[in-house]
Protein backbone atom coordinates (compact mmCIF):
# COMPACT_ATOMS: atom_id res chain seq x y z
CA UNK A 1 0.00 0.00 0.00
CA UNK A 2 1.11 3.90 -0.64
CA UNK A 3 1.71 5.55 2.28
CA UNK A 4 2.57 9.26 2.77
CA UNK A 5 6.49 8.59 3.85
CA UNK A 6 6.85 6.87 0.22
CA UNK A 7 7.72 9.08 -2.69
CA UNK A 8 5.70 8.91 -5.83
CA UNK A 9 7.55 7.22 -9.22
CA UNK A 10 6.23 8.20 -12.03
CA UNK A 11 7.20 7.92 -15.67
CA UNK A 12 8.27 11.61 -16.90
CA UNK A 13 4.90 12.21 -19.23
CA UNK A 14 3.42 15.71 -19.96
CA UNK A 15 0.75 15.19 -16.99
CA UNK A 16 3.80 14.12 -14.40
CA UNK A 17 5.81 17.04 -15.80
CA UNK A 18 3.10 19.07 -15.07
CA UNK A 19 2.30 17.51 -11.70
CA UNK A 20 6.37 18.52 -11.12
CA UNK A 21 5.90 21.91 -11.98
CA UNK A 22 3.18 22.62 -9.63
CA UNK A 23 4.75 21.25 -6.74
CA UNK A 24 8.03 23.16 -7.25
CA UNK A 25 6.17 26.15 -7.47
CA UNK A 26 4.22 25.16 -3.43
CA UNK A 27 7.88 24.75 -2.70
CA UNK A 28 7.60 21.13 -2.93
CA UNK A 29 10.81 18.80 -3.90
CA UNK A 30 11.35 17.00 -6.85
CA UNK A 31 13.71 14.29 -8.26
CA UNK A 32 14.19 14.81 -12.36
CA UNK A 33 16.71 13.68 -14.76
CA UNK A 34 19.24 15.51 -16.63
CA UNK A 35 22.25 14.56 -18.80
CA UNK A 36 24.33 14.18 -16.03
CA UNK A 37 23.39 12.58 -13.30
CA UNK A 38 19.14 13.30 -11.45
CA UNK A 39 19.05 16.45 -9.47
CA UNK A 40 16.74 16.71 -5.78
CA UNK A 41 15.06 20.25 -7.23
CA UNK A 42 13.37 22.59 -5.50
CA UNK A 43 12.47 26.36 -6.32
CA UNK A 44 15.71 28.60 -6.23
CA UNK A 45 13.98 31.75 -4.83
CA UNK A 46 11.82 29.79 -2.37
CA UNK A 47 14.92 29.67 0.68
CA UNK A 48 12.04 27.31 2.76
CA UNK A 49 12.15 24.97 -0.36
CA UNK A 50 15.89 25.04 -0.87
CA UNK A 51 16.29 24.25 2.93
CA UNK A 52 14.38 21.21 2.24
CA UNK A 53 16.97 20.03 0.15
CA UNK A 54 19.83 19.80 2.81
CA UNK A 55 17.44 18.44 4.97
CA UNK A 56 16.58 16.03 2.55
CA UNK A 57 20.05 15.11 1.73
CA UNK A 58 21.13 15.12 5.68
CA UNK A 59 23.79 17.58 4.83
CA UNK A 60 25.26 18.57 7.53
CA UNK A 61 26.98 21.76 6.09
CA UNK A 62 25.37 24.18 3.38
CA UNK A 63 26.77 23.62 0.81
CA UNK A 64 26.27 26.10 -2.45
CA UNK A 65 24.15 24.65 -5.07
CA UNK A 66 23.49 24.58 -8.53
CA UNK A 67 20.72 26.42 -10.01
CA UNK A 68 19.38 24.94 -13.21
CA UNK A 69 17.22 27.44 -15.51
CA UNK A 70 15.60 27.16 -19.31
CA UNK A 71 18.12 29.20 -21.46
CA UNK A 72 21.04 31.52 -21.63
CA UNK A 73 18.80 34.39 -21.07
CA UNK A 74 17.47 33.33 -17.84
CA UNK A 75 20.78 33.28 -16.71
CA UNK A 76 21.34 36.91 -16.64
CA UNK A 77 18.89 37.32 -14.69
CA UNK A 78 20.59 36.36 -11.94
CA UNK A 79 24.27 35.99 -12.69
CA UNK A 80 26.74 38.20 -14.65
CA UNK A 81 28.90 36.42 -17.01
CA UNK A 82 32.23 37.80 -18.20
CA UNK A 83 33.86 37.33 -21.92
CA UNK A 84 35.04 33.96 -21.22
CA UNK A 85 31.74 32.55 -19.49
CA UNK A 86 29.84 34.03 -22.48
CA UNK A 87 31.56 32.18 -24.92
CA UNK A 88 31.73 28.69 -22.76
CA UNK A 89 27.79 29.06 -22.65
CA UNK A 90 27.18 29.40 -26.24
CA UNK A 91 29.97 26.83 -26.71
CA UNK A 92 28.57 23.97 -24.54
CA UNK A 93 24.78 25.08 -23.08
CA UNK A 94 22.42 23.59 -23.14
CA UNK A 95 24.65 20.86 -21.44
CA UNK A 96 26.87 19.34 -18.85
CA UNK A 97 28.79 22.59 -18.05
CA UNK A 98 27.89 24.53 -15.03
CA UNK A 99 29.70 27.95 -14.13
CA UNK A 100 30.10 29.82 -11.40
CA UNK A 101 29.81 33.56 -11.24
CA UNK A 102 29.16 36.96 -9.49
CA UNK A 103 24.94 36.94 -7.98
CA UNK A 104 23.27 40.20 -9.85
CA UNK A 105 22.40 42.62 -7.40
CA UNK A 106 18.83 42.18 -6.19
CA UNK A 107 18.86 38.87 -7.37
CA UNK A 108 15.29 36.92 -6.68
CA UNK A 109 17.81 33.44 -5.89
CA UNK A 110 17.66 32.65 -2.29
CA UNK A 111 21.10 33.13 -0.39
CA UNK A 112 20.58 29.36 1.17
CA UNK A 113 21.45 28.31 -2.79
CA UNK A 114 24.53 29.94 -2.44
CA UNK A 115 25.79 29.42 0.86
CA UNK A 116 25.88 33.01 1.74
CA UNK A 117 28.86 33.51 -1.61
CA UNK A 118 28.38 36.05 -3.60
CA UNK A 119 28.75 34.19 -6.42
CA UNK A 120 26.36 31.76 -7.78
CA UNK A 121 26.42 28.25 -9.99
CA UNK A 122 24.45 28.20 -13.12
CA UNK A 123 23.78 25.19 -15.75
CA UNK A 124 21.11 25.01 -18.57
CA UNK A 125 20.45 21.24 -18.69
CA UNK A 126 20.21 19.98 -21.97
CA UNK A 127 17.77 16.80 -20.78
CA UNK A 128 14.49 17.03 -22.41
CA UNK A 129 12.70 16.18 -19.21
CA UNK A 130 15.00 18.78 -17.06
CA UNK A 131 13.88 21.50 -19.76
CA UNK A 132 10.20 20.50 -20.05
CA UNK A 133 10.29 21.05 -16.17
CA UNK A 134 11.81 24.41 -16.39
CA UNK A 135 9.90 25.82 -18.86
CA UNK A 136 6.64 24.39 -17.11
CA UNK A 137 7.74 25.79 -13.60
CA UNK A 138 8.82 29.04 -14.90
CA UNK A 139 11.40 29.00 -11.56
CA UNK A 140 15.04 28.94 -11.64
CA UNK A 141 15.59 25.32 -9.72
CA UNK A 142 17.85 24.82 -7.23
CA UNK A 143 19.50 20.96 -7.55
CA UNK A 144 22.28 19.16 -6.35
CA UNK A 145 22.44 15.31 -7.07
CA UNK A 146 19.65 13.42 -5.52
CA UNK A 147 21.23 11.43 -3.37
CA UNK A 148 22.03 10.98 0.41
CA UNK A 149 24.90 13.03 1.82
CA UNK A 150 27.97 10.54 1.16
CA UNK A 151 26.03 7.93 -1.08
CA UNK A 152 27.20 7.83 -4.89
CA UNK A 153 25.35 10.36 -7.57
CA UNK A 154 21.78 8.97 -8.73
CA UNK A 155 22.05 8.09 -12.29
CA UNK A 156 18.54 6.32 -12.34
CA UNK A 157 15.01 6.56 -10.81
CA UNK A 158 15.37 3.66 -9.26
CA UNK A 159 18.70 5.00 -7.57
CA UNK A 160 16.54 7.90 -6.19
CA UNK A 161 14.77 5.68 -4.87
CA UNK A 162 16.58 3.57 -3.24
CA UNK A 163 18.56 7.15 -1.54
CA UNK A 164 15.56 9.29 -1.04
CA UNK A 165 12.36 7.91 -0.99
CA UNK A 166 10.00 9.33 1.84
CA UNK A 167 12.12 12.76 1.71
CA UNK A 168 10.99 13.73 -1.86
CA UNK A 169 7.51 14.36 -3.12
CA UNK A 170 7.73 13.28 -6.67
CA UNK A 171 10.58 11.37 -8.57
CA UNK A 172 10.38 11.63 -12.41
CA UNK A 173 11.64 8.53 -14.50
CA UNK A 174 13.45 9.57 -17.52
CA UNK A 175 15.59 6.72 -17.58
CA UNK A 176 19.35 6.47 -16.97
CA UNK A 177 21.21 9.92 -17.30
CA UNK A 178 23.18 9.35 -20.84
CA UNK A 179 26.63 10.50 -19.55
CA UNK A 180 26.42 9.75 -15.91
CA UNK A 181 28.83 11.86 -14.26
CA UNK A 182 28.53 15.21 -12.97
CA UNK A 183 28.43 18.54 -14.77
CA UNK A 184 32.36 20.19 -14.72
CA UNK A 185 32.30 23.40 -12.73
CA UNK A 186 34.64 26.42 -13.84
CA UNK A 187 34.97 29.85 -12.10
CA UNK A 188 36.45 32.34 -12.11
CA UNK A 189 39.73 34.34 -10.10
CA UNK A 190 40.60 38.11 -11.63
CA UNK A 191 38.42 37.17 -14.59
CA UNK A 192 40.85 33.69 -15.47
CA UNK A 193 38.87 30.65 -15.42
CA UNK A 194 39.80 27.67 -12.95
CA UNK A 195 38.76 24.18 -13.02
CA UNK A 196 36.65 23.51 -9.73
CA UNK A 197 35.48 20.17 -10.42
CA UNK A 198 36.49 18.02 -13.52
CA UNK A 199 32.83 16.32 -14.75
CA UNK A 200 31.31 15.35 -17.45
CA UNK A 201 32.78 17.56 -20.21
CA UNK A 202 36.45 17.24 -20.74
CA UNK A 203 39.46 19.97 -19.97
CA UNK A 204 40.63 19.86 -23.42
CA UNK A 205 37.01 20.58 -25.09
CA UNK A 206 36.41 23.55 -22.28
CA UNK A 207 40.39 24.72 -23.06
CA UNK A 208 39.42 25.43 -26.76
CA UNK A 209 37.26 27.77 -26.08
CA UNK A 210 38.25 29.58 -22.84
CA UNK A 211 42.13 29.26 -23.12
CA UNK A 212 43.87 27.50 -20.32
CA UNK A 213 42.54 26.47 -17.03
CA UNK A 214 44.36 26.57 -13.76
CA UNK A 215 43.46 24.85 -10.37
CA UNK A 216 42.42 26.97 -7.76
CA UNK A 217 44.56 28.73 -5.49
CA UNK A 218 41.97 30.23 -2.86
CA UNK A 219 40.86 27.79 -0.39
CA UNK A 220 37.26 29.44 -0.44
CA UNK A 221 37.09 28.29 -3.89
CA UNK A 222 38.34 25.21 -3.83
CA UNK A 223 35.99 24.16 -1.06
CA UNK A 224 33.42 26.81 -0.67
CA UNK A 225 31.45 26.54 2.86
CA UNK A 226 34.55 24.41 3.94
CA UNK A 227 36.67 26.84 5.20
CA UNK A 228 36.83 27.72 9.38
CA UNK A 229 35.68 31.62 8.61
CA UNK A 230 35.79 32.49 4.91
CA UNK A 231 32.79 34.97 5.55
CA UNK A 232 32.46 35.76 9.48
CA UNK A 233 30.88 38.60 10.27
CA UNK A 234 33.17 42.13 10.65
CA UNK A 235 31.62 42.27 14.20
CA UNK A 236 32.27 39.58 16.78
CA UNK A 237 29.76 37.04 17.42
CA UNK A 238 29.03 34.74 20.22
CA UNK A 239 27.33 31.65 20.60
CA UNK A 240 24.52 30.22 22.96
CA UNK A 241 23.66 33.43 24.50
CA UNK A 242 20.57 33.71 26.98
CA UNK A 243 20.85 37.44 27.45
CA UNK A 244 22.17 40.07 25.69
CA UNK A 245 23.51 43.41 26.04
CA UNK A 246 22.45 47.07 24.41
CA UNK A 247 25.70 47.32 22.04
CA UNK A 248 24.41 44.39 20.43
CA UNK A 249 22.64 42.60 17.87
CA UNK A 250 20.45 39.77 18.82
CA UNK A 251 19.92 36.98 15.96
CA UNK A 252 17.33 35.37 18.11
CA UNK A 253 15.51 31.49 17.51
CA UNK A 254 12.12 30.97 18.89
CA UNK A 255 9.36 32.99 20.52
CA UNK A 256 11.63 33.41 23.71
CA UNK A 257 13.97 36.03 22.88
CA UNK A 258 15.75 38.01 25.62
CA UNK A 259 15.33 41.49 25.44
CA UNK A 260 17.66 44.81 25.69
CA UNK A 261 18.91 44.40 22.28
CA UNK A 262 19.88 46.94 20.00
CA UNK A 263 18.40 45.36 17.48
CA UNK A 264 16.47 41.55 17.29
CA UNK A 265 16.00 39.49 13.76
CA UNK A 266 14.72 36.24 14.97
CA UNK A 267 15.52 32.97 12.35
CA UNK A 268 12.34 31.59 13.40
CA UNK A 269 10.17 32.98 15.77
CA UNK A 270 8.16 29.17 15.98
CA UNK A 271 11.72 27.43 16.32
CA UNK A 272 11.36 25.74 12.45
CA UNK A 273 14.55 24.89 11.60
CA UNK A 274 13.98 24.72 8.06
CA UNK A 275 12.38 28.34 8.18
CA UNK A 276 15.63 29.70 9.98
CA UNK A 277 17.99 27.48 7.53
CA UNK A 278 16.08 29.87 4.90
CA UNK A 279 16.65 33.25 6.67
CA UNK A 280 20.49 32.50 7.86
CA UNK A 281 22.64 33.80 4.93
CA UNK A 282 20.42 36.90 4.59
CA UNK A 283 20.23 37.59 8.32
CA UNK A 284 24.18 37.24 8.76
CA UNK A 285 24.43 39.58 5.71
CA UNK A 286 22.07 42.44 7.21
CA UNK A 287 23.09 42.24 10.42
CA UNK A 288 27.05 42.35 9.09
CA UNK A 289 26.31 45.76 7.18
CA UNK A 290 25.22 47.29 10.70
CA UNK A 291 28.81 46.08 12.19
CA UNK A 292 27.26 45.43 15.99
CA UNK A 293 28.58 42.80 18.22
CA UNK A 294 26.32 39.73 17.41
CA UNK A 295 24.49 37.73 19.98
CA UNK A 296 23.48 34.09 18.62
CA UNK A 297 20.56 32.23 20.88
CA UNK A 298 21.00 28.54 21.00
CA UNK A 299 20.29 26.70 18.18
CA UNK A 300 19.44 22.97 18.38
CA UNK A 301 21.76 20.28 16.94
CA UNK A 302 19.19 17.94 15.08
CA UNK A 303 18.07 17.73 11.75
CA UNK A 304 19.52 21.27 9.68
CA UNK A 305 20.26 22.62 12.96
CA UNK A 306 23.57 20.82 12.38
CA UNK A 307 24.34 22.50 9.59
CA UNK A 308 23.20 26.10 11.41
CA UNK A 309 25.53 25.56 14.01
CA UNK A 310 28.10 24.35 11.58
CA UNK A 311 27.89 28.21 9.88
CA UNK A 312 27.44 29.77 13.08
CA UNK A 313 30.71 28.07 14.61
CA UNK A 314 32.45 29.48 11.42
CA UNK A 315 31.38 32.65 11.94
CA UNK A 316 32.15 32.89 15.55
CA UNK A 317 35.94 32.10 14.75
CA UNK A 318 37.89 35.10 14.95
CA UNK A 319 39.38 35.51 10.96
CA UNK A 320 43.28 35.80 12.78
CA UNK A 321 42.08 32.20 13.98
CA UNK A 322 42.78 30.87 10.39
O1 LIG B 1 25.76 17.38 -13.01
C1 LIG B 1 25.61 18.08 -12.02
O2 LIG B 1 26.30 19.06 -11.78
C2 LIG B 1 24.48 17.67 -11.04
C3 LIG B 1 23.16 17.82 -11.79
C4 LIG B 1 21.96 17.54 -10.93
O3 LIG B 1 23.08 19.11 -12.36
N1 LIG B 1 24.51 18.45 -9.84
C5 LIG B 1 25.50 18.31 -8.91
O4 LIG B 1 25.34 19.15 -7.82
O5 LIG B 1 26.44 17.55 -9.00
P1 LIG B 1 26.18 19.01 -6.45
O6 LIG B 1 25.50 19.90 -5.45
O7 LIG B 1 26.29 17.59 -6.07
O8 LIG B 1 27.57 19.65 -6.81
C6 LIG B 1 27.69 21.04 -7.00
C7 LIG B 1 29.15 21.44 -7.10
C8 LIG B 1 29.84 21.28 -5.76
O9 LIG B 1 31.15 20.81 -5.99
C9 LIG B 1 29.84 22.70 -5.23
O10 LIG B 1 30.85 22.93 -4.29
C10 LIG B 1 30.02 23.52 -6.52
O11 LIG B 1 29.23 22.82 -7.46
N2 LIG B 1 29.47 24.88 -6.35
C11 LIG B 1 28.17 25.24 -6.32
N3 LIG B 1 28.04 26.56 -6.11
C12 LIG B 1 29.29 27.05 -6.00
C13 LIG B 1 29.83 28.35 -5.76
N4 LIG B 1 29.04 29.42 -5.60
N5 LIG B 1 31.18 28.48 -5.71
C14 LIG B 1 31.98 27.41 -5.90
N6 LIG B 1 31.53 26.15 -6.11
C15 LIG B 1 30.20 25.97 -6.16
MG1 LIG C 1 26.83 15.53 -5.41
Amino acid sequence: METATKSQLRQADPAAITEAAQLLRAGRLVAFPTETVYGLGADATNGRAVAGIFAAKRRPKFNPLIVHVFDRAQVKEYAVLNDTAERLARAFWPGALTLVLPRKGECALSELVSAGLETVAVRVPSHPVASQLLAASGVPIAAPSANESGGISATTAEHVRQSLDGKVDLILDGGASPLGLESTVIGFQGGAPVLLRTGAISRDDIETIAGPLSLPTSLALQAPGQLASHYAPRAPLRLNATSVAASEVLLAFGPDAPSGARSVLNLSPTCDLREAAANLFAMLHSIDACGLPIAVMRIPEQGLGEAINDRLRRAATPREAI
